[in-house]
């Protein structure tokens, strides 16, 4: 099993590599200077076993992949009702930087959405926390999902900052309608550090395997959040996990899964397996190309989808 698992991977990745389509995240200058060439996959089991090919120890940050996580981080500290009064869980069928928010409430339609997940931002950690030790308690539990300490690229922090325009402009409408209680600059500031915590595929591959184990670190032993929290992040993952792909994603795909701007994926089976992939070029939706590829040839080869 330890070589086939590899042998397959490194096949898999072979197949896919050919393909040169899509860009690099451009709106973050810094995104767009990452060699696009990068690939890498990487199966983690319940059991702690971890199989990989490619560039599966090459660091990138997190982007939109901190957003599941965060959204248990937030659940889990405030529990769930004040975090669904002020975030829905209703697929947006829009792209994921759209001002999606419900037309009465202001609420944002998911936590995925940069809209959702900059007002999840502001309630993970207990409440009355200041804007520093809020992005500690995220990256504390973020590391605590990976099994290792995680720390923050600060090159892509200040370069998305600089042009953060579009997320700024959605945290003032949310602090208009009251989403949002604090400064929205600290908020989408501390947002920011989030997204640029940097990871590898085996980092993300950890991460999303303790979702798949009722969000017990299979290596740590840690209980990261209760099981409930993790069953209410892989549903809207399986919805909206992917923004305006999210259909084509659970008919071809058929596993909750989230995606990031600089290239990463990661898919995760309840009580199965935690995949996840690597690759900077992105199709319009805003989604590694090689990935979505590799995860449709997983999921087919190995009758992962759950539907
Ligand atoms: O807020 C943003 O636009 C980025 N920090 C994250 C967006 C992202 O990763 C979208 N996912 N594919």
């Amino acid at each position: 099993m330890r070589s086939v698992i590899p042998d397959y991977l490194t096949e898999a990745l072979d197949d896919v590599r050919p393909d040169t389509s899509g860009e690099r995240a451009g709106y973050i200058p810094e995104l767009a200077t990452a060699d696009p060439e990068r690939l890498g996959a990487v199966f983690a089991t319940l059991e702690g076993a971890v199989y990989g090919a490619g560039d599966i120890d090459t660091e990138f940050t997190i982007q939109s992949i901190s957003k599941p996580f965060t959204y248990a981080l937030a659940l889990a500290d405030r529990g769930f009702a004040p975090v669904l009064a002020k975030v829905g869980v209703e697929p947006s069928g829009e792209a994921f930087n759209e001002i999606s928010l419900e037309p009465s409430t202001g609420r944002p339609l998911n936590p995925m959405i940069n809209a959702g997940a900059i007002t999840t931002h502001s309630l993970a950690g207990v409440e009355g926390l200041a804007p520093d030790q809020r992005v500690e308690r995220v990256v504390d539990g973020l590391s605590a999902f990976a099994g290792r300490r995680l720390s923050i690229d600060e090159a892509v922090c200040a370069s998305e900052m600089e042009h953060a325009h579009r997320n700024l402009a959605i945290a003032y409408m949310l602090r208009s309608h009251g989403i949002l209680t604090e400064d929205p600059r600290a908020v989408v500031d501390g947002y920011v550090r989030q997204c640029s915590v940097l990871v590898t595929a085996r980092d993300l591959a950890m991460m999303a395997v303790t979702l798949a184990n009722r969000g017990v670190n299979p290596l740590s032993g840690v209980q990261v959040v209760p099981a409930p929290v993790v069953r209410q992040v892989l549903s809207v993952m399986a919805t909206c996990g992917m923004y305006d792909a999210a259909g084509d994603w659970a008919t071809q795909v058929g596993i909750p899964a989230k995606s990031g701007v600089a290239g990463g994926l990661i898919g995760a089976l309840p009580g199965q397996i935690g995949i996840a992939t690597f690759s900077p070029r992105l199709d319009p939706h805003g989604n590694s190309v090689r990935g979505v590829s590799l995860f449709e040839r997983f999921s087919s080869d190995m009758g992962l989808h759950v539907m």
